[in-house]
């Protein structure tokens, strides 16, 4: 099979480097908006199955020529352009998978209830037209969401019924000789912790204000107990209304935390506040540049820090509900230490975790263990495929009753 795996930094790396290792791709096209960025991975990767093109994510007309002949495009790049990407995928009538979607387009304030639907549903709602066109479109299967919401499906399959769902993101990571250097996109990171964090509760989507709701979580495998702050995330726009009401176990509940050390709250609350988040540009001397942009510019590239990542990871949901009349819960989840992951894999656990199910979900589509067609979260899929084959990447499933 043929795929393209449009953007090329810390997560489409991995998944390139999993798609070239694999039987069942004969051929990876990195789609890169800058070639050399490419050429330098088609090196790293060292296989003659990878080529480049050069090829820019909004780019519609561009991008529907570079995808006829393919079976798949895995779509790296930013979220902010899944729009584009997806209408070249209809139009070159290829398949298409993402990790993660536009979240941010939403502007419903603390408080108030997200009308008619989170962004989620503006991708999911292409499904009918999807499956007309006879193709499939897997969206947000990364580690969170993606492995994530496919734990809380194994938690639910287990229950009669389920009262809440709960992501937690525990990571005590930390990057030598850096002060503040995210492990993937900066942007989307330093975006989606200073919006207002969707959850889920009796029917409706709804938010919490930025940075609300801080506890602590006893996380496993050597993360420890530390703080964690409800955040804007995909899962908590897609469970409640597929595992509650397509999968009928009735959810009532469901949001995402994450774990936040103090130093980068304050430096992610001080970007906040001084407004470097702005896309829009602003004029600076004789050049017009976007704040964010700019804080973008000056930190490091993720995809060059993973040999300097130190700590452990651990990535899961915990899952509360009835079973045969009495309260049943499940906690699930999967880990990696960095360092570890980084000699054995020559990647950070934060893009490593990420690339590898959504090489996963491209392995089991060419394998024709996900024949699914049309537009859908990772929940809708069967966990224990991707569960099975976690292993064979250095990943591993972790369960325990609560
Ligand atoms: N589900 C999950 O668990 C999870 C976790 C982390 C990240 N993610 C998602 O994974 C995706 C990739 O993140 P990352 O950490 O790999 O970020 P990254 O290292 O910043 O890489 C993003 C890549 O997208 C490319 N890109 C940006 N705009 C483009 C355009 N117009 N055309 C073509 N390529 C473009 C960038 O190109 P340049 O190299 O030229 O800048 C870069 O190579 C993001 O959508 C992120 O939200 C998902």
């Amino acid at each position: 099979m043929k795929a393209m795996v449009l953007g090329v930094g810390a997560i489409g790396s991995v998944t390139a480097q999993c798609l070239a290792g694999s039987e069942e791709f004969d051929k990876v096209i990195l789609g890169a908006r800058n070639p050399e960025k490419g050429k330098r991975l088609e090196k790293k990767i060292g296989s003659d199955k990878v080529s480049v093109v050069k090829l820019d994510a909004s780019d519609v007309s561009a991008m529907t020529k570079a995808f006829k002949g393919l079976d798949l495009v895995c779509n790296l790049a930013i979220p902010r352009f899944n729009f584009e990407i997806m209408e070249a995928c209809e139009k070159a009538k290829v398949n298409y998978l993402d990790t993660a979607w536009d979240i941010a387009i939403d502007k419903t304030p603390p408080g108030g209830v997200v009308e008619p639907a989170p962004p989620s549903f503006l991708y999911l709602k292409k499904d009918a037209a999807w499956k007309k066109l006879g193709i499939m479109g897997m969206l947000g299967i990364g580690c969170d969401p993606g492995l994530s919401n496919l734990f809380a499906r194994k938690g639910a399959d287990k229950m009669d019924s389920v009262k809440e769902i709960l992501i937690r993101d525990g990571d005590n990571g930390f990057v030598e000789g850096y002060d503040f250097a995210p492990l993937w996109s900066p942007e989307t990171l330093i975006e989606e912790v200073l919006m207002p964090a969707t959850y889920f509760k009796d029917g409706k989507y709804r938010k919490y204000g930025s940075f609300e709701n801080k506890e602590t979580f006893d996380f496993p495998d050597g993360v420890g107990k530390v703080p964690i702050y409800n955040v804007a995330h995909e899962e908590s726009e897609t469970l409640g209304t597929y595992i509650g009401e397509v999968l009928g176990k009735g959810c009532q509940y469901t949001d995402f935390k994450i774990a936040l050390g103090d130093e980068y709250v304050d430096a992610i609350k001080m970007i906040g506040k001084l407004g470097l988040d702005n896309p829009n540009k602003i004029k600076v001397k004789d050049v017009s540049v976007a704040p964010r942009d700019v804080v973008n510019a000056v930190l490091p590239d993720p995809s060059t820090l993973g040999h300097l990542a130190r700590g452990q990871c651990a990535i899961g949901a915990v899952v509360k509900g009835k079973k045969d009349g009495k309260d049943s819960g499940y906690y699930g989840w999967t880990s990696l230490d960095h360092k570890k992951c980084f000699d054995q894999w020559n990647n950070s656990a934060t893009a490593w975790s990420v690339g590898v199910p959504a090489a996963i979900g491209a392995i089991l589509f060419a394998q024709g263990k996900i024949g699914m067609k049309g537009v859908f979260p990772p929940e809708m899929m069967d966990p224990d495929p991707f569960i099975k084959m976690l292993p064979k990447f250095g990943m591993n499933y972790k369960e325990k009753k609560l």
